[in-house]
């Protein structure tokens, strides 16, 4: 049984010898300092056995020992961390996914959480029970809880403040002896958030800003009695707090943080040459003190104490000199082939093992280099789609999970927190598994794996009698889009107060059958990570798509999205003939055509092209690299303008980058055309653009859709400017009849020709420009088209915002980066409705944009996203509008390209887009 639980075999027998051998060296010690007193002459004596000689023996038979629970570890009946008074939870008849049989097993019964563990899986006897909480599970899924292997939650507190922004020393390159712990803000927004998602333990890791930025800690996210950063700590090394340590036992795991490539480079204004030459130095200093060391406790070990003196150690090294001895957990923050050689080398001059390369965009082209690694090859720590903010990452793959699991590396998918708000940390493996990790991996990723590969897996990361009772209930499976707690359990406590559900359709009760991506993940490793992009056209005129299931289509008057066919057995057919529709729905004899191209979509659908608003899509390449963006605009509020483009309102069109690779990823996942408003570091953007995400330059037809959609300024309580002056330049543009271009395009939005859209996430400022639109319009005579975008906090005024006609574009995955955020609609299970949800119930025309230019791919998953937690109020169609319509209208859009989307196969996660259909240029293309 024992074995059949995946627990590691002991080796207790061996720790007692240990220890009867340090009895018997002291005792000879002793016997022969004895021997020689007696023997020689007192003059001559000149070795003399140190008073600490015990410990010194201990200390250095101490040196050998691998890290590793206690023996009686697995004897425990009781969690360290139980607290008193928590009652035992019975989660009856659940689908439980255990984590053992290589992430395969799941187990059809009960779970009893007791004494802060889980106490039995399967089915349950309750005879020594008396008092018991029962969870009714219907059949729904349990998992263990989840493990994110890289946060810096806590040391990068949201929201972001001065006053706590404790993950990066500035103090030089190579630090080992800081400690994330001594930054971990006990007070931060994001443990109950991420508790909601179902996270319940976390690495938190020290910035990347150093080659070694110091050691990382484990912690459980749920609040304790104790209130203390120490009392989040799940088994911290046994010296941490000078507690006496008992040299025979084993040590715990350690962590610590590596980081190479643009970071550390950049920080101290170096190269990889100066972070790798730190590394050297570093691991040399190290090198030095464990050789004294060894060659001391040999001498010691032998009794030889003349003129030993001191054990030899340094306390700013000790931590570097455990890694050489193999009691580290190195988690190395690594993209590129050229830093994964550079450590690779590094790992075999010193010998030492790295736990797992994080980021490793690059990682999947060089599985072979990896496995050179000393020791053991690293795991992979990846994002699923986040990529191409910088050069280091704009060779990721959204394929490299699966191809690292098809080289037999261990995968884990990471939030690095706040970068992915570790809320959703579930998503990145949903994504990972729709681009082709099999479904155990999926899993694996955010539980066991990460809990080996951190050195915990005798405890958490799968659901086995005697583990920590951190488990979630879900809403549907968890590798099914939108994948909700019901409940979650860290320590057996529940930490969902009440929990709200949003009632969920049957098909995500199941794993979603992800579709085929085998071409697309050759080409990957054949073009290094870029491979081309650009769709082909089809060569027929005619192009038939059968077995459809759905038709929505827009209609240009209302501006709306509706359902035009609908058929449970996908019996739909939609006939093509160049880039037009001639028939929709059941048409007759169209098979037998001999010019015609016939795509069987398998239960697909066809859709509006999905529009992309929000990031600098269409500006950039490569956001963090200057010189391949448009580049940011002065800001008249807060920089002076140069005389030659005083008064000017920069058009985004004019900026406009095409064939860039998030835009052409867009294209390929259903987004035809996106929205941009120039880059801003503060008030006034410009006007922004609607153009082609697939057009390859500006001078092709229907590459700028419309070259002027809406105004676009921002208000915010970060922006070193009062909110009341940048609210008094507001009015003031609004008010005066102004000169030249400034005066024109606000003229324009005063007449009510063009929107203005706000960039802006406080409830406060948005009240104040609900009052001064009224105090416009009054002036004006004139209804101003407003639209607040970001709006965390629209939800507080939705009833206002309502009845004054604005429309908000909100973030389907709100998080409170900054203050003005800081009361946004969290959504179920922490609140009933959504922030989009709430908003359309007050008749307000909600749009969804996106956070970065990355993101545009997923704009099609955030929409049925958006309808899943909506507990029925946002149908289908209602969801393609807020990433369609909805975002035209709001923006400004009049004129579209009038594409349509195909997709093959199911809804969400099952479905791919294979199709775009183009009535402006007369083709289908294939993507
Ligand atoms: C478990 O839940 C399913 C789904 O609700 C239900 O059909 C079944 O009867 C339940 N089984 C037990 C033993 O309660
Ligand atoms: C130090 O940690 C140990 C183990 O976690 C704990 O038992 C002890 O109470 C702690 N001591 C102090 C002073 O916090
Ligand atoms: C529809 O799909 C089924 C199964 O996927 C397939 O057997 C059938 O040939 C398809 N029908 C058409 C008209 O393409
Ligand atoms: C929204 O509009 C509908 C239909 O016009 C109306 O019946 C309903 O009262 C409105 N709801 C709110 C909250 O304004």
């Amino acid at each position: 049984m024992e074995k059949a639980m995946g627990y590691p075999q002991l080796k207790s027998t061996k720790v007692k010898r240990v220890r009867a051998i340090q009895i018997a060296l002291v005792l000879l010690a002793a016997f022969s300092y004895s021997l020689t007193y007696l023997l020689l002459p007192s003059t001559s004596h000149t070795e003399s056995l140190p008073l600490n000689a015990e410990a010194i023996l201990a200390q250095c038979s101490a040196l050998h020992l691998t890290p590793g629970p206690p023996d009686d570890f697995y004897a425990r009946t009781q969690s360290d961390r139980f607290v008193e008074g928590t009652k035992a939870t019975l989660i009856r008849n659940a689908s439980i996914w255990t984590g053992l049989d290589e992430g395969y097993e799941v187990v059809l019964g009960d779970v009893l959480l007791d004494k802060g563990l889980i106490q039995q899986v399967g089915s349950v006897d309750l005879s020594s029970y008396s008092d018991v909480f029962v969870l009714d599970a219907a059949g729904g899924w349990v998992s263990p809880g989840i493990v994110d292997l890289h946060s810096h939650i806590g040391v990068g507190s949201s929201p972001s403040l001065s006053g706590a922004r404790d993950s990066n020393s500035h103090a030089g390159l190579v630090l080992p002896w800081m400690r994330s712990l001594d930054g971990l803000n006990t007070h931060d927004d994001a443990y109950q958030l991420s508790i909601a998602g179902g996270v319940t333990t976390v690495n938190v890791l020290p910035g990347s800003a150093d080659a070694i930025g110091g050691q990382a800690f484990v912690i459980k996210l749920r609040p304790t009695a104790e209130r203390s950063s120490s009392a989040m700590l799940l088994e911290p090394p046994y010296s941490l707090n000078g507690t006496y340590v008992d040299p025979a036992q084993r040590p715990r795991w350690r962590q610590m943080k590596h980081a190479c490539g643009e970071n550390p480079s950049r920080v101290y204004s170096g190269t990889r040459m100066d972070t790798q030459w730190a590394f050297r130095q570093g691991y040399e200093a190290a090198r030095i003190i464990k050789e004294k060391q060894d060659a001391y406790c040999v001498k010691a070990l032998k009794g030889q104490w003349g003129g030993l003196g001191e054990f030899p150690e340094e306390l700013q090294w000790e931590a570097l000199v455990d890694v050489l001895r193999g009691r580290v957990k190195v988690q190395n923050h690594c993209y590129e082939a050229v830093d994964f050689d550079g450590i690779v080398r590094l790992t075999n001059e010193f010998k030492f093992s790295i736990a797992a390369f994080h980021h490793a965009h690059e990682a999947y082209l060089v599985p072979d280099l990896l496995k050179k690694a000393y020791g053991h090859p690293p795991a992979i720590a990846m994002f699923a789609t986040k990529a191409r903010f910088k050069r280091e990452s704009s060779r990721g793959s959204e394929f490299a999970p699966r191809i690292l699991a098809d080289n037999g590396l261990d995968v884990v998918l990471k939030s690095d927190h706040p970068v992915l708000d570790s809320r959703h940390l579930i998503y990145e493996a949903q994504q990972a598994h729709y681009f082709g990790l099999p479904s155990n991996l999926a899993l694996a990723s955010v539980t066991s794996t990460p809990a080996r590969v951190m050195g915990q897996d005798h405890r958490i990361g799968r659901l086995i009698p005697g583990y920590d009772a951190d488990v979630v209930l879900w809403d549907s499976h968890p590798l099914a889009l939108g994948a909700t707690p019901k409940q979650v359990f860290i320590d057996g406590i529940a930490q969902l107060e009440e929990p709200y559900t949003s009632e969920k359709p049957k098909f995500v009760q199941k794993v979603p059958a992800t579709p085929n991506f085998e071409e697309e993940i050759a080409a990957a490793i054949k073009y290094e990570g870029l491979p081309p992009l650009e769709p082909k056209k089809a060569k027929a005129d005619v192009v038939v798509f059968s077995n459809v299931s759905n038709i929505f289509l827009k209609d240009e008057a209302t501006r709306r999205v509706t359902e035009v066919f609908a058929s449970a057995d996908a019996e739909g057919v939609v006939v093509i003939e160049r880039g037009r529709i001639v028939c929709s729905g059941p048409c007759p004899a169209v098979f037998s055509r001999s010019d015609a191209m016939y795509i069987d979509l398998e239960g697909g659908s066809i859709f509006p092209g999905l529009v992309a608003y929000g990031s600098s899509l269409g500006l950039t390449h490569i956001t963090g690299e200057a010189s391949t963006n448009d580049g940011p605009v002065f800001d008249p509020l807060s920089m002076m303008v140069p005389d030659i483009i005083d008064g000017s309102v920069i058009k985004a069109a004019d900026g406009l980058l095409f064939a860039t690779r998030d835009a052409l990823l867009g294209y390929r996942n259903g987004v035809t055309s996106a929205v941009t408003a120039p880059s801003s570091p503060g008030f006034l953007a410009g006007v922004s653009t609607v153009f082609s995400t697939v057009a390859p330059h500006k001078l092709v037809d229907g590459a700028v859709i419309q070259d002027v959609a809406a105004l676009h300024v921002a208000l915010s309580l970060s922006s070193g400017i009062s909110v009341s002056t940048q609210i008094a330049a507001l009015r003031s543009l609004l008010l005066s009849e102004g000169n030249g271009e400034i005066g024109q395009r606000f003229g324009d939005v005063v007449a009510g020709k063009i929107p203005l859209v706000v960039e802006v996430e406080s409830a406060d400022i948005i009240a104040s420009l609900l009052v001064l639109k009224k105090e416009v319009e009054a002036a004006n005579g004139n209804a101003i088209h407003l639209t607040l975008a970001g709006a965390a906090e629209a939800h507080l005024l939705a009833k206002e915002i309502g009845q004054a006609g604005v429309g908000v574009i909100v973030q389907q995955r709100p998080y409170p980066s900054k203050w003005e955020q800081k009361r946004l609609l969290a959504g179920p299970p922490v609140t009933q409705s959504s922030s989009i949800a709430t908003l359309v119930a007050h008749n307000v025309t909600v749009g969804i944009k996106i956070g970065d230019p990355a993101g545009a791919r997923n704009t099609r998953f955030d929409a049925a996203w958006a309808a899943l937690e909506s507990n029925g109020a946002i149908g289908k169609a209602e969801a393609l509008a807020l990433v369609s319509t909805n975002l035209e209208t709001l923006l400004g859009v009049t004129s579209s390209n009038g594409d349509l989307v195909a997709t093959k196969g199911g809804s969400d996660f099952e479905g791919k887009v294979i199709a775009i259909i183009s009535p402006s240029r007369g083709s289908v293309d294939l993507v």
